[in-house]
């Protein structure tokens, strides 16, 4: 049986050839609590070694490094070694004086509330539509078994102009788009200042980054995570690490909820008032040769208050090839990935990744299969040599994205 076959066997669509693919419809979560603030339906409740432990302060005893982005931006040695061991070592940091102004960061939170607070028809006028994973709803639901996100998402193209699709855009609500605009463009000011400094690290010249990756995309997952009365057993958003660049998350001042895998254990990712977390992501640490990591995380629900939190992404063109750049490469440090074209890596990662990470170890079982055929079918392009087998799940989960070789099943069968 090929793959497409495979695929479709599991309710998979093969046809969206041009996209990242599309997530099954769901329902919101934030009507459903609406409906019944009590009921936490069998879909949402995860299997006993996934639920967190709420509140988690035993695991907060240390932070993620905190980075001045100010010092950063002048060349700050300090700083600029605080960087590059917290991408080694966390693969997460937070940012302070990082130059946007508390206005933009106000109105950006300000705008997803009142996204989030329209009435459900409204907020569906703005619904992923047929193949498109923009607009408002969840992505990456594919299966019927997965555990799901105790989450409602809206996911916009937001750069370069000329590539948003105005559709998605709710045009109601008064100051939208405007904040979406202003934030957006200090959003890139940050994440492309970061990116020189880690160029910098790489041993390149400021520009060496943006000189491989050439043009890039921006998007944003705005998260709206409703109260829950058993946080215990859900998860606002399921472990993962982001495909992208790097990511700069805003989240509430107020509700944490974001957790790290660091160690083995999930820290939580403490709020500070008008800080950004920033992230590594899958590209970056295969651009880097796994020097720099991208890290799982999770986020956490609470019994008393929602939550809204936005993931900026910064991602490549999809034809972009992505491996090792050669600055990252020397006898002591072999080539740990193989070249995938971008697009591949996140299809990669959606139908596998998330299925597999999701959906329980009979369906990674299945996959692995699947993959295994896909692997000597024409394409040929998954398979890139073994990464490391550290007891990092974030690697693992890259391992799932055909970053590895195959004897890593064993890995997530065991
Ligand atoms: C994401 C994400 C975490 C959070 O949107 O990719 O990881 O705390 N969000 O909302
Ligand atoms: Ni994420």
């Amino acid at each position: 049986m090929g793959v497409k076959d495979q695929m479709e066997n599991i309710g998979i669509e093969e046809e969206k050839a041009s996209d990242w693919g599309k997530s099954l419809p769901v329902p919101s979560v934030q009507e459903l609590v609406r409906n019944d603030p009590h009921s936490v339906p069998e879909k949402y409740i995860q299997h006993h070694q996934d639920r967190p432990v709420v509140p988690d302060m035993a695991s907060s005893s240390f932070d993620i490094p905190i980075i001045d982005f100010a010092l950063l931006a002048k060349g700050d040695e300090h700083e600029t070694r605080k960087l590059d061991l917290a991408c080694k070592d966390w693969g997460f940091f937070q940012i302070i004086n990082h130059g946007v102004a508390e206005e933009v960061l106000l109105k950006m939170k300000a705008a997803i509330a009142a996204f989030f607070g329209l009435p459900l028809e409204e907020k569906n006028k703005y619904a992923q539509a047929g193949n498109d994973f923009q607009g408002y709803g969840q992505q990456y639901v594919v299966s019927e078994e997965q555990k799901l996100d105790w989450c409602d998402m809206m996911f916009l193209i937001t750069l370069p102009h000329e590539i948003r699709n105005l559709k998605y855009w709710p045009d109601t609500i008064p100051g939208f788009k405007d904040a979406v605009e202003s934030y957006s463009k200090e959003a890139l000011k940050v994440a492309n200042e970061i990116c020189s400094n880690i160029s910098l690290l790489m041993g390149m010249d400021k520009d060496g980054l943006k000189r491989f990756y050439g043009k890039t995309k921006q998007a944003m997952r705005m998260n709206y995570y409703p109260p829950c009365s058993r946080p215990d057993l859900v998860l606002g958003i399921n472990p993962h690490s982001d495909p992208d660049i790097i990511t700069l998350l805003l989240q509430d001042d107020e509700v944490p909820g974001l957790q790290i895998r660091h160690k083995d254990k999930w820290i939580l990712v403490k709020p500070i008032r008008n800080a950004i977390v920033v992230n590594v992501g899958d590209v970056l640490e295969i651009l880097s040769n796994g020097v720099y990591k991208s890290v799982e995380h999770r986020a956490i629900t609470n019994e008393r208050k929602a939550r809204i939190s936005v993931a900026t992404i910064k991602i490549p063109y999809d034809e972009l090839e992505i491996g090792p750049m050669e600055c990252t490469v020397d006898d002591d440090r072999p080539r740990t990935y193989r070249n995938i074209k971008y697009l591949d890596y996140v299809r990669k990662d959606w139908w596998e990744d998330t299925l597999s990470l999701k959906a329980g170890p009979w369906l990674a079982f299945y996959l692995w299969g699947a993959q295994m055929d896909f692997k000597t079918s024409s394409l040929g392009i998954f398979g890139i040599e073994t990464k490391r087998r550290s007891g990092n799940k974030a690697a693992d989960s890259l391992a799932k994205k055909g970053i590895n070789g195959s004897n890593d099943l064993v890995f997530f069968m065991d």
